[in-house]
């Protein structure tokens, strides 16, 4: 089929599959790259936030619960600013202030929580019983749709594993009484030493990271595009201009050589492949005159 091709069609015909073909190829690869770059993004914001509230679990376990916790047990109002939750919250409320961050959520997702606002929800359950069937598996990612968009999560399991915490969550019994007053008797009891009770979550949007990704991805894609584009007419302009009409023109020469015309001459003076050819071309069509003339003066 590419036979019966003009040079130029052929030309252009085969640089189009070439450059779809790059096109193509350069576009995948390219965009594997940017969602692999999101995700790794997305991941490290989760861990750094994961990190960063551990951090303030621990700060509040050895540092302000020493401070608060004798003066908690006589004081007639339960002070929750002795548990770490309680802190955790509140400096996660705080950085959701931040526009930036007013779409991040951090949750202590329990079965059975003290507070009904850490109750598990149905997604958060299954988390949570997949940590208890799987003991070996220290965390959970991945991505889930919400109302407000596309989020990634990040889910470890709680394990409580000082017996001192019992103290408030085993029975209502146990309990300093202003507790009781303040969360009443009915949840939050009977947590059991190195047993999964619920998971950290941390959920982050990720949209706005993707649509980043993606825009990146159509502008190199774009550039790229135009780039083949222009070289696909670069390209054909100077097979135009360098040879084929070049070789027309020799052609119609050469046609009119054949039909006898003397005045006719391979005029090229470029020192390429072509004028070589042309000056081949002329000198044996001085042959053939030379040959012509002889034959003709020996008749
Ligand atoms: C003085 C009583 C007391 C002690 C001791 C205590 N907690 Fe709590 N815990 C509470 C209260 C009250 C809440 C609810 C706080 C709130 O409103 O955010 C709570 C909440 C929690 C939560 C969030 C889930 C939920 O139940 O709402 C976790 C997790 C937790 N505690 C773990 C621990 C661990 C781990 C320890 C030991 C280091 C501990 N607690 C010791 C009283 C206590």
């Amino acid at each position: 089929m590419l036979k019966n091709l003009k040079l130029g069609a052929k030309f252009t015909l085969i640089l189009v599959i070439v450059f779809a073909g790059g096109l193509v190829a350069s576009g995948t690869v390219l965009y594997q790259v940017l969602q692999q770059r999101a995700q790794t993004e997305v991941s490290a914001k989760a861990a750094i936030l994961m990190e960063t509230m551990n951090s303030v679990r621990a700060y509040s376990n050895s540092n302000l619960n020493p401070l608060i916790a004798p003066i908690a047990k006589v004081s007639p109002v339960f002070i929750p600013e002795q548990i770490p939750t309680y802190s955790l919250n509140r400096v996660f409320e705080n950085l959701r202030k931040n526009d930036e961050y007013k779409s991040y959520f951090y949750k202590e997702a329990f079965l059975n929580p003290t507070n009904l606002r850490d109750k598990a929800d149905d997604f958060e359950t299954d988390l949570i019983k997949r940590f208890i069937a799987e003991p070996n598996t220290k965390e959970i990612t991945g991505f889930r749709s919400q109302p407000g968009g596309k989020t990634f999560y990040v889910a470890r399991p709680f394990i409580i594993k000082k017996a001192s915490c019992l103290q408030c969550h085993s029975t209502p019994e146990a309990a300093p009484k202003n507790m009781i007053i303040a969360y009443g008797a009915e949840n939050g009891f009977n947590w059991e030493l190195n047993k999964v009770l619920g998971s950290q979550i941390i959920t982050i949007p990720v949209d706005e990271v993707y649509t980043s990704a993606n825009s990146a991805w159509w502008i190199v894609f774009g550039i790229l595009a135009v780039i083949f584009l222009l070289l696909l007419v670069v390209i054909n302009l100077l097979l135009k201009r360098n040879v084929t009409q070049r070789l027309s023109r020799m052609a119609q020469t050469a046609d009119a050589v054949s039909t006898g015309s003397t005045e006719a001459n391979f005029v090229e003076d470029a020192a390429d492949e072509i004028g070589t050819l042309a000056t081949a071309f002329n000198r044996m069509k001085s042959s053939l005159d030379i040959a012509l003339k002889m034959l003709s003066q020996r008749d």
